[in-house]
């Protein structure tokens, strides 16, 4: 096991480089076996959960290699084998595999995905897109067989905008037979982008972006090349960071507009952001202004970034409160925030209410699931004394180099074994 180990209250200057999105590059992998040729996906992250995919991706026998730093991708002799619990169970992404080896091969066994450990993440919706593309769903526990004799266009209304249910029907609609429309979809930045892959391999694809995408089937997928977005939670969370305790941080390489409702909300704040065509600048401040926060689907506040403010929010001048809409028990990073000496209620397992500002001590603490680790380490960041963050593999699932990146701007931050 690994623990972060942080001296706090150290200023946080310079820069600090984003990398390409998880959410985008966790599926631009899967999407990729959809293809009969050679595909490159640049801007990887290296992250724990790449690492997961790749397994797979060797598992089926896929040829994977890099040039400068250029993940390739040829799927072209890929075997369609049954995906083992063990592997399927390592992320949430591994079911983007269910849905690109249905495309391809219109049959597949796989496992239950694995996940953050924030509610209880069903997966009907995207059973429900199989089954009316015409495909057989044979469930047998945790296992999935599903069949098709032949996979055709449809009209797929999905209950909310889920980005999982999204992107897998779009996997299976771009070699189905016939058009498929998908109604209230995610509208997320990383759809576009997973859309913009397919669309280069030959896919038909238009709407991505907005609630209603139309993907009209096509037989054959080929090269393409594309690279991954910035990650635009690794961005807002390092800007959380600098507005924690930065003196002119600035978070390079971000596409701003991703992040404007975290920008917006910290003007609401008080702050002042310095924004560029491809960065956002920002100092800590006193007094800072209290505000409710409600999570939503992009362009809303992002559920992946409410861990994460909730530290912020614990230096406000007063009651903030706090409403999460997507998941049923994203709060577990409470009870290690009230241990380093925030104030916060939990009202229910959606609304939290925190009373700031308060004065954040290190202590020994443990990251639950991926952002909630990420909320420690911005509150050890903050802290006085010295924080260990245990179980710290959940973050390093999703920000690559976080220790390194730290470091470079000043923070007093290191890795090791326990
Ligand atoms: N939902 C259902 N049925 C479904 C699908 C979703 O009830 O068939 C519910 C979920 O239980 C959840 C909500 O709908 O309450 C939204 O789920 P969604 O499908 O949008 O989430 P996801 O695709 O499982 C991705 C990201 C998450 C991010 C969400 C929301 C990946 C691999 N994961 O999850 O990222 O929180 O979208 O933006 O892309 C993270 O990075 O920390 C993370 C959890």
């Amino acid at each position: 096991m690994k623990q972060i180990i942080v001296e706090g209250n150290n200023v946080l200057s310079g820069n600090i480089l984003i990398g390409g999105a998880k959410n985008s590059a966790v599926a631009l992998i899967p999407a990729a076996i959809l293809s009969d040729d050679i595909v490159k996906i640049d801007n990887v992250p290296d992250i724990s959960d790449i690492d997961a995919l790749n397994e797979i991706l060797r598992y089926l026998e896929a040829e994977v290699g890099e040039t400068d730093g250029i993940m390739e991708i040829n799927s072209k002799n890929i075997k369609n084998k049954p995906i083992p619990e063990e592997i399927s169970k390592k992320l949430r992404a591994s079911y983007y595999f269910m849905s690109a080896l249905l495309g391809r091969f219109k049959k597949v066994e796989m496992y239950f995905p694995g996940g953050c450990s924030i509610g209880a993440r069903p997966i009907d919706q995207t059973l429900k897109a199989y089954k009316a593309m015409g495909a057989l769903v044979e469930e047998y526990g945790n296992k999935y067989i599903i069949t098709a004799d032949e996979l055709i266009g449809s009209h797929v209304y999905l209950d909310m905008p889920s980005v999982g249910a999204t992107v897998n029907t779009m996997l299976v609609a771009v070699k189905a037979k016939g058009t498929t429309i998908i109604e209230n979809a995610a509208k997320e930045p990383e759809i576009v982008n997973i859309a913009t892959f397919l669309n280069n391999m030959g896919a038909k694809i238009t709407g991505a972006g907005t609630s209603e995408i139309v993907i009209k089937g096509v037989s054959y997928l080929g090269k393409a090349y594309i690279e991954v977005i910035p990650d635009r939670i690794e961005a807002g969370t390092y800007l959380i960071a600098g507005a924690l305790i930065g003196n002119n941080l600035r978070i390079c390489n971000v596409i701003p507009e991703h992040i404007d409702a975290l920008t917006l909300k910290l003007k609401e704040m008080g702050f002042k952001l310095d924004i560029g065509v491809d960065y956002v600048g920002v100092s800590a401040k006193d007094r800072i202004k209290p505000v409710r926060v409600k999570t939503l689907g992009y362009p809303g506040f992002a559920t992946d970034l409410q861990q994460p403010l909730t530290t912020l929010l614990t230096q406000c001048d007063g009651i903030s409160i706090l409403e999460e809409t997507i998941y049923e028990n994203r709060f577990k990073n409470i009870e290690f925030l009230n241990a380093m000496g925030a104030n916060i209620e939990k009202i229910d397992n959606r609304n939290i209410k925190i009373n700031g500002p308060s004065h954040l001590s290190g202590c020994v603490v443990e990251a639950t699931d991926l952002r909630a680790g990420a909320c420690l380490v911005l509150a050890a960041l903050k802290a006085n004394g010295v924080t260990y963050i245990k179980e710290i593999e959940h973050v390093l699932r999703g920000y690559e180099n976080i220790v390194e990146k730290l470091r470079a701007v000043g923070a007093k931050i290191q890795i090791e074994d326990y």
